[in-house]
């Protein structure tokens, strides 16, 4: 497995080389960091499932460089979808939408719908740029572990089963992008994340939630079972709360008094936002890696990337009933 320097122009080449070839390479957005195939390669799109260990039933976001691009893939742009677009692309929001032919079925799991984004990056946007096609990525994650917003930590959860992996820095971010769809003039968040509902209500007026039909199962990343750290999780309103010596802390701000857990980290001394987003993922993995019985995690101001973060630490306390 080479780990390379996604700024490096040889690098992004080589890259293409293996997308090409329909293999699956590990590249960094400016929210977490992608498993990438070619898009319109349904073989290569299968490694990523297996790859992941991912259920077939959930779909894939597809990338592009360009705005141009949707139209080619999509049948039609919502004029609220076009606005959003022209906020917050390149950047961390995907929009779903009906899809046309391009886009294999194994993407999107056989729904007529295509989850879209444009990243940030820049590491990203050249990649796309280069091999000249869309890339379908999720999360370079085991399925159902959590997201991973550094190349090291792409490297020790695949260990040598990718060929490549693109450096581009830690994620700016570090919250998946998120996801809406717009359907009679409605938008919809399907996934809380990097960009927040009061940034969407700015640009749409009214959003609403998704209402969650377990039955329809449309998209598996909206059930309650994510994000999960193996140790089981906890959420706590005070750091006086954390009763186990064995234990690891997740801090949103620096701790006023000494805690009894053993291992601490935290997300933002003074309570910053981004701050905190952009180090959540790498912390919580680092602190299941302390054999702690159990992480305590500080609950976060529900508002902004706040909510993004409490969605998925809810998600992981219920997955590992901590
Ligand atoms: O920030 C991100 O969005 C990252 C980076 C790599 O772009 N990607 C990401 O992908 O988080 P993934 O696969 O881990 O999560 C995408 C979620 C899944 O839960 C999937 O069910 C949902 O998007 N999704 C994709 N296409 C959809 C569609 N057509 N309808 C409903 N949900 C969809
Ligand atoms: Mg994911």
């Amino acid at each position: 497995m080479e780990l390379l320097d996604g700024f490096d122009t040889l690098a992004v080449e080589r890259a293409v080389t293996l997308l090409r070839a329909g293999e699956v390479v590990a590249f960094p957005t400016e929210t977490v960091y992608g498993l990438g195939a070619d898009a319109c390669n349904a073989d290569a799109v299968a490694k990523i499932f297996e790859l992941k260990k991912r259920p077939r039933f959930d779909p894939l976001i597809v990338h592009i460089s360009r705005k141009e691009s949707v139209v080619d893939l999509v049948r039609s742009v919502p004029p609220k979808a076009e606005r959003l677009m022209d906020r917050f692309w390149p950047g961390p929001l995907t929009l779903i939408m009906e899809k046309t032919n391009l886009i294999p079925d194994i993407v999107t799991a056989g729904l007529q719908t295509v989850g879209i984004r444009m990243p940030g990056h820049p590491v990203a946007l050249d990649l796309i740029k280069r091999l000249g096609r869309p890339i379908a990525a999720p999360s370079a994650n085991p399925f159902g572990y959590m997201s991973t917003t550094t190349a090291r930590d792409v490297a020790h959860l695949f260990d040598h089963r990718l060929p490549l992996i693109l450096d581009g820095g830690p994620a700016s971010y570090g919250i998946e992008s998120t996801i809406v769809s717009v359907r009679d003039g409605l938008v919809r968040i399907h996934r809380h994340g990097s960009v927040s509902a009061e940034q969407l209500a700015e640009v749409v007026g009214k959003v609403v939630e998704k209402e969650h039909d377990a039955a329809s199962c449309e998209s598996p990343g909206e059930l309650p079972y994510h994000y999960a750290p193996h140790t089981p999780l906890r959420i706590i309103r005070t750091p006086s709360e954390i009763e186990v010596g064995n234990s690891a802390f997740l801090a949103f701000r620096q701790p006023l008094t000494p805690v009894r857990a053993r291992h601490v980290r935290v997300l933002s001394a003074p309570g910053n936002m981004r701050e905190a987003a952009a180090r959540f993922f790498s912390s919580l993995i680092e602190l299941d890696g302390t054999a702690s019985e159990i992480i305590y995690a500080e609950a976060l101001p529900e508002r902004g990337l706040g909510r993004a973060m409490m969605e998925r630490l809810r998600k992981a306390a219920k997955k590992t009933g901590g």
